[in-house]
């Protein structure tokens, strides 16, 4: 494949090759020098039209660590601030030999505009494209469950995935829901009824506007951002009502299974979806899919541009 537009284009053998890839890249950071040749004479650019902490720092840092040359570009402060095209900028980039062209964009669709639009050559990685999609965030996401729940090699078959609160501005939930069913996983999703996209029960995991009643039959909890700069006031409780609801507190963690974990995407709203005392908790695995997020994006990077061959066993590490 060569481009990562939608979790939709990952089977589950793609999908299994990148968790069981993100591994052997995981093996590398732990490692005195975490760098790898592989991708050396590489370009990555870093094409973000919409604000990043995570994404942004950790598709760079697994760049460089497979020896990529890495361009960062932030929308605010270039030229598209002068009303630059996004076609004039891709140009601008396909001049400079971008390899691979990792884009988040406030509009869903444009990373799929730039991968078949014949602007650039480059592989396209969706980093997050409106309310659409974000399958590097549903990747690391599915490498801290597998971890914590089947175990290494395996997929989720069985595992029983909770996904609470703003679905309908998030495409975390969106690409989750895809990659999670198709990795053998049962998901329900708990939201406010104005807080679900249209046409949800389409989607294939079930729905429910109850918290309480799902948590001791979950696995993993996910507690997604509330997107107020996305919102329309009239559409949102009041955060006390929300909180009280559909936010996670500890009287409603030590209701999940003792084996369970809870995750967020990040960045969190601390007091809105999820208390502090849970957000530090050790059950809480925010920093850790963080982390798990560089080796699941090195893996991405290098399936698209590295070829076939096992990352590891090929490569000569730089420590070696
Ligand atoms: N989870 C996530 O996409 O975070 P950032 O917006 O900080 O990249």
């Amino acid at each position: 494949k060569r481009h990562l537009i939608s979790a939709a284009d990952l089977t589950r053998d793609d999908a299994l090759l990148v968790l069981d890839t993100a591994e052997e890249m995981a093996r590398v950071a732990d490692r005195p020098i975490k760098k790898l040749p592989t991708l050396r004479g590489r370009t990555v650019v870093n094409l973000f039209f919409e604000d990043s902490t995570r994404t942004r720092i950790s598709f760079e840092a697994a760049a460089k660590r497979l020896s990529a040359d890495v361009i960062n570009f932030s929308a605010k402060g270039s030229s598209v601030s002068k009303g630059e095209s996004l076609k004039d900028t891709a140009l601008t980039l396909e001049a400079m030999g971008a390899d691979a062209v990792v884009v988040r964009h406030h509009s869903s669709g444009a990373p799929q505009r730039l991968a078949t639009s014949g602007w650039i050559n480059s592989s396209v990685v969706n980093a997050g494209d409106g309310t659409h999609e974000h399958p590097t965030q549903a990747l690391l996401d599915a490498f801290t469950m597998r971890r914590h729940l089947s175990g290494v090699g395996r997929d989720l078959a069985g595992r029983r995935i909770t996904i609470v609160g703003d679905v309908l501005h998030s495409r975390v939930a969106r690409s989750n829901v895809l990659l999670l069913t198709t990795l053998g996983a049962e998901v329900t999703l708990v939201a406010p009824p104005t807080l679900l996209p249209i046409g949800v029960e389409q989607w294939s995991c079930q729905v429910s506007y109850d918290l309480d009643a799902v948590l001791a039959k979950s696995d993993a909890v996910m507690m997604l951002r509330v997107q107020r700069e996305r919102m329309n006031a009239a559409f949102f409780p009041t955060e006390r009502e929300y909180s009280r609801r559909y936010g996670l507190d500890g009287l409603r963690m030590a209701a999940l299974p003792e084996h369970a974990i809870v995750m967020h995407p990040g960045p969190m709203n601390r007091g809105m979806e999820i208390t502090a005392e849970v957000a530090d908790s050790p059950r809480c695995t925010a920093v850790e899919q963080v982390a798990n997020g560089v080796s699941t994006r090195m893996a991405v990077l290098y399936l698209l541009l590295g070829g076939s061959e096992p990352a590891i066993a090929t490569a000569r590490t730089e420590d070696a």
